[in-house]
């Protein structure tokens, strides 16, 4: 009978045969598939195994730091961690345009891997944590629908140009049972089960032009929300859920004062495959909660709304 960790010591017995005695690098992002991918990897072949954290300034509150401590404190692997934040930044400063957000970002990703891996000397592997729905729609996008929506951006065409051969042990797999090998190899819940993240990150959640101080207020807002989320025990029934600053400023009434800061959107769907997602139906209670706690620990947000838009025709993020 087909076991998770019979399937683990099956995919561990195949990187060693695939891999020999070469070296493996792989790219972490803190999420759930590259990180499953990379401990699986670390059970097979130990430190032959580095991996390249690129921290490019625009995920949420805590999260660089948590990846490298879980990554190089508690298992022990070989963690490149390159804070690439100013040049990410940098390149961003000025940009309004979605796509162009999504291009920067992605090419910026593909360039400080390569100059990382290079510094490492190179290696004849590459890992990825590349699941089943991600080969069927790759292979789609030759024939399938014209119209591209959002270009989500990967690193395509890396291997090839480095002259690196892919290792892919998530490949057979759907996500859930990428979290249940994660489960069996002892990652920990905060990660495993954690809500799905686009790479260009915060960057789509900033409608306009990003910067640090408008990034330091949205994560504030979005750790509140997370935290509410969390402790009403919602967490596991959620997609995803996130925050989003508009960029409109509105006037509000604060003590005797008047303010006129800015405003934010709350967004939370549910959904099986992000293909189409429904609003999530939180009680009122809970926004007013939520919202009454932004107000009040949040300086520069005076006003806080909840995203009703079903996908289609929304989509989930906001760009
Ligand atoms: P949308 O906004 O298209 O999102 O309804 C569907 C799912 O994809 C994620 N998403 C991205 N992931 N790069 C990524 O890696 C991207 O550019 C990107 N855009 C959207 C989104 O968070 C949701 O889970």
């Amino acid at each position: 009978t087909w076991t998770m960790a019979g399937f683990r010591d099956l995919e561990i017995a195949r990187i060693r045969d695939q891999v020999g005695s070469g070296r493996v690098i792989c790219g972490l992002s803190g999420g759930v598939d590259s990180s499953v991918a990379a401990k699986l990897i670390h059970d097979a072949i130990g430190d032959q195994l580095t991996c390249i954290f690129v921290d490019p300034g625009i995920m949420r509150a805590n999260e660089a730091e948590e990846v490298v401590k879980t990554f190089r404190g508690r298992f022990n692997i070989r963690l490149v961690h390159r804070d690439a934040s100013d040049l990410f930044l940098g390149a961003l400063a000025g940009v309004t345009d979605p796509e162009i957000k999504r291009k920067t970002i992605g090419r910026l990703f593909v360039e400080v891997f390569e100059e990382e891996a290079a510094k490492l000397g190179g290696a004849q592997f590459l890992a990825q944590g590349t699941l089943y729905p991600d080969v069927i729609e790759s292979v789609s996008f030759t024939g399938g629908p014209s119209v591209t929506i959002k270009s989500h951006h990967n690193v395509g065409g890396l291997p090839e140009r480095m002259n690196m051969q892919l290792v892919e042990p998530l490949r057979e797999l759907f996500k859930d049972e990428v979290r249940a090998l994660g489960r069996e190899l002892g990652i920990p819940e905060n990660i495993v089960g954690r809500h799905p993240f686009p790479g260009p990150g915060l960057a789509i959640r900033i409608p306009g032009a990003v910067d640090r101080e408008k990034l330091d207020l949205l994560r504030k807002v979005d750790a509140i929300y997370l935290e509410e989320i969390r402790n009403a025990g919602l967490y596991d029934a959620i997609w995803q859920a996130f925050a989003v600053l508009l960029p409109v400023r509105t006037v509000g009434v604060m003590g005797d004062g008047r303010t006129y800061d800015q405003a934010c959107a709350l967004r939370a769907v549910t959904s099986t495959d992000g293909m189409t997602a429904e609003v999530y139906p939180f009680d009122f209670g809970f926004l007013n909660r939520v919202a009454g706690r932004i107000v009040n620990e949040v300086r520069g947000i005076n006003r806080v709304t909840y995203d009703i838009t079903s996908k289609p025709p929304g989509t989930i993020e906001w760009e």
